[in-house]
């Protein structure tokens, strides 16, 4: 809180709203009190101008390219970290101590097996169903299952439906894909680490040991950890809103994948691997740019752009460095990437998105890695949402320990028809 003031002046007279500020980033106006003082409401469409909530999970500063998480930069986490550990910070705040990651890592790995009669759920999905479309029926269905933690007034059954949801996640990602390919699902090998267990179900056979490539792996958990958590994003705030209703956390973490499936959000992944497919070749890419900035043709280059960041997104900084890494160790070429450089190169020097300060985002790169592993493109927006669930889970706590929090429930500026008499059909 600070002393400072904001002055609205309004048709009839002079309104004075307190300052707020952050620890870092833009201070807010609380204009809590506007409409009962006013009758006015503000009018923000894609809240562009609005902060929704208090948090202290992620900060990121989109004019200089940073994200941090619990104040830790998103490159040293990439860098240094692992995927369960981001878990644990995103959840609880700090850094584990190594007792600590062990206990959670424990934790979770007993909370990978799925009710077996999920395992029928899939079988209602036409095999060519998309992923996206099963994620959101299998974990809505969890509140069928995990009735012993749907009560999000006891905080410890809200962290066992968290610890459940970033258990579970990968378990139900990977028998999406596996009933997408006609093979049966294997169930969680424990001795593996998360993202290890993760590659075994998506990848091995029931037929033969499966070995997990730690080159791999660690491109995996890496990603994982890129996709975590990023501010108040649609999805999390999806997440929040249902969550403000007191809806059980499986819905809500439903809600938000369903929002994150859209390809202005996650989507976005695999609108970016088909677009650099569909360029194919870097002659052609002129054309597509020149697509990108034609105000009459819907196309957009898909990984590029951001709400937030009008700078460089860090995480697709890493998503690149991880890309040439992961070609070069599998020892792989792929024509992809060539397109995807020289589309980068062409898209930075050119005045339009300059302008307009268009950057790559984390969906740029990450299709060529995921592509490299093995994962259909249909798989890429599944893979952000098992990911993103440690972020999802992270911001509903935080969301209901808010002692601020109440139903999220915005005004409108109304523009239809003013009251009018009905009229019998007859007479119309
Ligand atoms: C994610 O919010 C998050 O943090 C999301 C995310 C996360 O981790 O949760 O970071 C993940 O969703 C990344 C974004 C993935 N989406 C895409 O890559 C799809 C392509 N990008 C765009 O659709 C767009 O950039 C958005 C949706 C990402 C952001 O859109 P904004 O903030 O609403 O900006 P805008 O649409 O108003 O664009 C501003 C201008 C417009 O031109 P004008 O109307 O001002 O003339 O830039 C243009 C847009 O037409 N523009 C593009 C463009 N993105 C914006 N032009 C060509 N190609 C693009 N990709």
């Amino acid at each position: 809180m600070t002393n400072r003031t904001a002055k609205i002046s309004t048709g009839s007279g002079d309104l004075t709203y307190p300052l707020l500020e952050g620890s870092v980033g833009p201070d807010v106006i609380d204009i809590r009190k506007l409409y009962g003082e006013s009758g006015m409401f503000t009018y923000d469409p894609g809240f562009t101008s609005t902060a929704s909530c208090q948090s202290a999970i992620t900060y990121i500063d989109g004019d200089e390219g940073i994200l941090l998480h619990r104040g830790y930069p998103i490159d040293q986490l990439a860098e240094q970290s692992s995927f369960m550990e981001v878990a644990y910070l995103l959840l609880h705040g700090d850094l584990p101590k190594k007792n600590e990651l062990e206990e959670f890592n424990y934790i979770i790995s007993r909370h990978t097996m799925l009710h077996e009669q999920l395992a029928t759920f899939y079988r209602g999905f036409r095999r060519d169903a998309h992923p996206m479309a099963i994620m959101c029926g299998v974990v809505g269905a969890l509140s069928a299952f995990y009735h012993d933690s749907t009560d999000i007034t006891d905080p410890q059954q809200r962290l066992i439906a968290s610890h459940r949801l970033i258990a579970k996640m990968p378990t139900i990602a990977a028998m999406a894909y596996k009933y997408s390919i006609g093979q049966p699902f294997l169930y969680p090998d424990n001795s593996l680490s998360y993202t290890g267990n993760f590659l075994r179900m998506t990848f091995g056979v029931p037929a033969e040991p499966y070995e997990v490539n730690p080159i791999v792996e660690k491109a995996m958990d890496r990603i994982f950890i890129l996709h975590a958590d990023h501010e108040q994003n649609a999805s999390t705030s999806t997440v929040r809103l249902a969550g403000s209703s007191g809806a059980n956390p499986f819905a809500c973490i439903a809600a938000g994948i369903a929002c994150l499936w859209g390809p202005a959000h996650g989507g976005a992944n695999e609108a970016a691997l088909n677009m650099l497919r569909e360029i194919g070749d870097v002659k052609r890419i002129k054309e597509y740019v020149a697509r990108a900035k034609d105000k009459n043709d819907p196309f957009r280059l898909m990984g590029f752009g951001h709400r937030v960041y009008k700078n460089y997104d860090p995480r697709a900084k890493v998503m690149q460095q991880t890309a040439e890494e992961v070609l070069k160790e599998l020892k792989l070429s792929d024509p992809v990437l060539d397109v995807a450089r020289e589309l980068e190169q062409i898209a930075l020097s050119d005045e339009y998105f300059i302008e307009k300060k268009l950057y790559p985002n984390v969906d740029f790169y990450s299709g060529i890695i995921l592509n490299a592993i093995g994962f259909p493109t249909e798989m890429f927006t599944a893979l952000f949402a098992l990911a993103r669930t440690v972020g999802w889970v992270a911001q509903w706590n935080e969301m209901i320990s808010d002692p601020e929090q109440k139903i999220g429930r915005p005004r409108q500026l109304y523009v239809g028809a003013t009251q009018r008499d009905y009229v019998p059909a007859g007479k119309r």
